[in-house]
């Protein structure tokens, strides 16, 4: 049995990641979170709790993690800021957490000498147009738009170099948009679904042209205990399962999944700096450790999501009022 330090467990990814390596193999995992507006504890119900433990902290805090750090085998790294909107009112956080809190993690696991996983995003990358034909490799130039993606790929580097200069034993994932149960419902599948239960229209930024590629939380996970398991250390591995659509094409489609006329949603404000396109091109996951994807159809991915929230909505109810009433100060 392995020891796993999980930074974020309590949002999204880290506890869908979570619930995949508890059910997949029998590492203990021990959690550090520091509750944020995004993190739930409730995200975690449910699990066998003799194979986690729950620390409540901040990744910034360099003598909790460094006592979490000396007893574990393998850190992966998922706690982030991780919204472009709040980014846009409010960059200081995703600075203190994305590139201070980073950093924090690569000393410790430098000290310690802990192998090293850290979860990022193609966002690092910028965007596509519409019609380029070449999609994000690991070969991509980093040219991150949004003061999200910019501490997102801050952070990216400060792991190579941190792998570079001191030998640490990292890898680096760099996944596309992410879908399925536990995603906060200021994300874009989860609001507006989230909105059609309540009543509300959905709201699509701008045109809805914008392109996003689409993977289930759940092969995200996978592939990211492929990388913990299998990955070469000092290199970069995207992810993604070939989900392109535009934003207009999976509104419309979570309102026909809900049984509502596909036009039924509004065009607010768009979102400053919005990027067009991305798209991931995972051959080098794929060939070199062999792993692919489960969902292959998005729509009955979505039909799973779509029943998740009608069925949880003590988990996301509390948020629903707060997050509103920011993009509706917005225009959006
Ligand atoms: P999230 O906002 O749902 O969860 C972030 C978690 O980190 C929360 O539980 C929060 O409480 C915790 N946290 C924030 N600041 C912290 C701090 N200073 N100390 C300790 N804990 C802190 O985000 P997410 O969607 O789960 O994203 C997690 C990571 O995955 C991010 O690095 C993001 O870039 C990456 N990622 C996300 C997606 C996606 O589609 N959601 C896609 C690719 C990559
Ligand atoms: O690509 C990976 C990234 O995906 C992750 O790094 C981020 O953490 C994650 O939040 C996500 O970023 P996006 O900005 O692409 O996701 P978001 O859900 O905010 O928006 C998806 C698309 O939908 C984007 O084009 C903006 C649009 N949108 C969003 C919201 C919330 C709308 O049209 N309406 C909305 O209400």
């Amino acid at each position: 049995m392995g020891r796993l330090l999980v930074t974020g467990g309590a949002g999204f990814i880290g506890s869908n990641f979570i619930r995949h390596v508890v059910n997949q193999t029998d590492h203990h995992v021990t959690v550090i979170d520091a509750l944020t507006y995004a993190g739930n504890r409730d995200s975690l119900a449910g699990l066998d709790e003799d194979r986690l433990t729950f620390v409540r902290g901040d990744i910034t805090d360099a003598a909790l993690v460094d006592r979490l750090f000396a007893d574990t085998d393998a850190v992966v790294h998922c706690a982030a800021e991780s919204h472009n909107d709040n980014a846009l009112d409010d960059p200081r956080p995703f600075l203190h957490t994305n590139i201070v809190g980073t950093y924090t993690l690569l000393e410790a696991a430098r000290r310690h000498g802990r192998r090293f996983h850290h979860i990022s995003t193609d966002e690092v990358f910028g965007d596509l147009a519409f019609d380029a034909s070449e999609r994000f490799t690991e070969r991509t130039p980093y040219n991150p738009s949004s003061p999200y993606a910019a501490t997102k790929a801050g952070s990216d580097l400060l792991v190579r170099a941190w792998v570079r200069s001191f030998g640490v034993r990292a890898t680096i994932s760099n996944c596309s948009n992410n879908y399925g149960p536990y995603q906060h419902v200021e994300k874009f599948i989860p609001r507006q679904i989230t909105n059609v239960i309540r009543g509300i229209r959905p709201k699509v930024y701008g045109r809805g042209e914008n392109i996003r590629d689409w993977i289930h939380v759940d092969d995200h996970s996978s592939a990211v205990l492929t990388i913990l398991d299998g990955g070469r250390i000092g290199e970069t591995y995207m992810i993604g399962a070939d989900g392109e659509r535009s934003n207009t094409e999976v509104v419309e489609l979570i309102l026909e999944l809900m049984g509502h006329r596909s036009d039924a949603y509004d065009h607010v404000t768009d979102r400053a700096g919005h990027d067009l396109r991305y798209a991931i091109d995972g051959t080098k996951l794929r060939t070199e450790l062999g792993w692919s994807p489960r969902y292959g159809d998005f729509e009955s991915g979505l039909a799973d999501t779509i029943r998740w929230y009608r069925e949880n909505e003590s988990w996301w109810a509390e948020s629903k009022d707060a997050v509103e009433a920011f993009y509706a100060a917005r225009g959006q």
